[in-house]
């Protein structure tokens, strides 16, 4: 197998995109990755496309195909495939990629991801992500992704001793941190007030524990470690690339305050790269919920079950603490266009280890994405060296 490195990326800003089409998107996302990695489409041998339902929010399938040919890839017939994995699509397109250069078959690969949500309502839009759940056991039963994981919340807060006000801060950092992150959908601050009296969306979970409903896209160009100096003075190096996945319905785990899958991938990327927790710098998480950060720290082993929101309040996950969580500001502020998250998470992390992060850049060498399908059926979790 050859090591990898990411040697371009790129991002649109995430929020409302009326006036830009979800093809658009992407290749605006690609330009800009291309552009960053000095290289060009004709260059490219091969594309993976993270995207969850395009299908039902603007009616587009055949992806792959689709990408290929407005980014101007269709005339050299260039292989182009959509990785689908619910709100992990990305994080799994990127492992594609990954995968497919290690192995020698390829050598200059895109792997990017995109979603535009906004074209339909709150409603509709709800229930395409519940479609990523157990429809017969659970979608039917009316169990929406904000229901789930109040279950998990309400699990979790009976066992463990989290308050509503640590699990309130989650929010107010990644606020913090989405407020320094010019491509973030919520730019503006918040305290733990505004979280508790935002309104009720599934008990506990309130509208300031969600992510939002987000239109955008994310592209990174890998390359095989020993040809990156071709393209750029700053690689940034793959140290690991695991994937778990675990049953679809939360009613069949074993505990559902513990997402097995994040713990058997985390696992399996800190075996990979021979690193230990004390050496990760940051850590993206998927925090589509406050309380699925909550459980993220926890289940990659940053920390005891049970010890996340008490660290949370103190600071050890803000810019300055410990270990830094969600410098883009995460799911929850800068938006979840959810087949594009996964690559947004790739592309926070190269920027903070090449020093490009602005008013968010922490002192880090070593960076680790955790990327969630559903309530935690498929996990990815990257490890990213500088
Ligand atoms: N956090 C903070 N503010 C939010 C928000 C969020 N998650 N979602 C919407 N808002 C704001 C909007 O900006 C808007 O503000 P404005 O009135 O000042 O313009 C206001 O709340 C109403 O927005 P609207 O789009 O009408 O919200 P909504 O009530 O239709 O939807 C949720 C809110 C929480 C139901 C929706 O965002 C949601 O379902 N989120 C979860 C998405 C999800 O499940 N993803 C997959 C995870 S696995």
């Amino acid at each position: 197998m050859r090591d990898v490195a990411v040697i371009g990326v790129g991002c649109t800003e995430f929020g409302e995109h009326w006036g830009t089409s979800f093809r658009d998107l992407f290749v605006n996302a690609g330009a800009l990755a291309l552009e960053d990695a000095g290289v060009t489409g004709e260059k490219i041998d091969a594309l993976y496309v993270g995207n969850m339902s395009a299908g039902r929010f603007v009616e587009q399938e055949h992806i792959g195909a689709l990408i290929a040919d407005y980014a101007g890839l269709a005339s050299n017939n260039v292989p182009s495939t959509r990785v689908e994995a619910a709100c992990a699509s990305g994080g799994l397109a990127f492992r594609q990629a990954v995968i497919a250069v290690a192995s020698g078959m390829e050598d200059i690969v895109v792997a990017a991801g995109v979603e535009k949500m906004t074209d339909v309502g709150t409603g509709a839009s709800v229930d395409m992500l519940a479609s990523a759940a157990d429809r017969e056991w659970e979608g039917f039963a009316g169990a929406t992704f904000p229901g789930l994981y109040a279950m998990i919340a309400n699990d979790y807060m009976h066992r463990y001793p989290l308050t509503r006000e640590q699990l309130a801060q989650v929010a107010v950092k990644n606020h913090e941190n989405g407020a320094r992150n010019p491509i973030a959908q919520f730019q503006n601050r918040i305290t733990v007030d505004t979280v508790l009296n935002s309104s009720l969306v599934a008990d506990p979970l309130r509208l300031f524990d969600c992510s939002p409903i987000t239109d955008g896209a994310a592209a990174v160009v890998v390359v095989p470690l020993e040809r990156a100096r071709e393209f750029t003075d700053s690689p940034v190096r793959v140290l690991a690339s695991a994937q778990a996945s675990d049953t679809i319905s939360l009613h069949d785990r074993r505990d559902i305050s513990t997402l097995d899958a994040t713990v058997a991938a985390g696992r399996r990327a800190f075996a990979q790269a021979g690193l230990t927790h004390k050496e990760i710098d940051m850590v993206e998480v998927h925090d589509c919920f406050t309380i699925a950060e909550i459980c993220a720290i926890e289940d990659l082993g940053f920390c005891k079950k049970g010890e996340a929101g008490r660290l949370t309040a103190d600071g050890a996950t803000a810019l300055n603490g410990e270990i830094p969580v969600n410098t883009s500001g995460g799911l929850k502020a800068c938006g979840h266009p959810v087949g594009a998250t996964g690559i947004k998470q790739i592309y926070e992390i190269v920027s903070q280890l090449r020093g490009e992060a602005g008013g968010r850049q922490v002192d880090a060498e070593i960076g680790m994405a955790h990327n969630v399908g559903g309530t935690g059926a498929t996990v990815v979790v990257h490890i990213l060296g500088a």
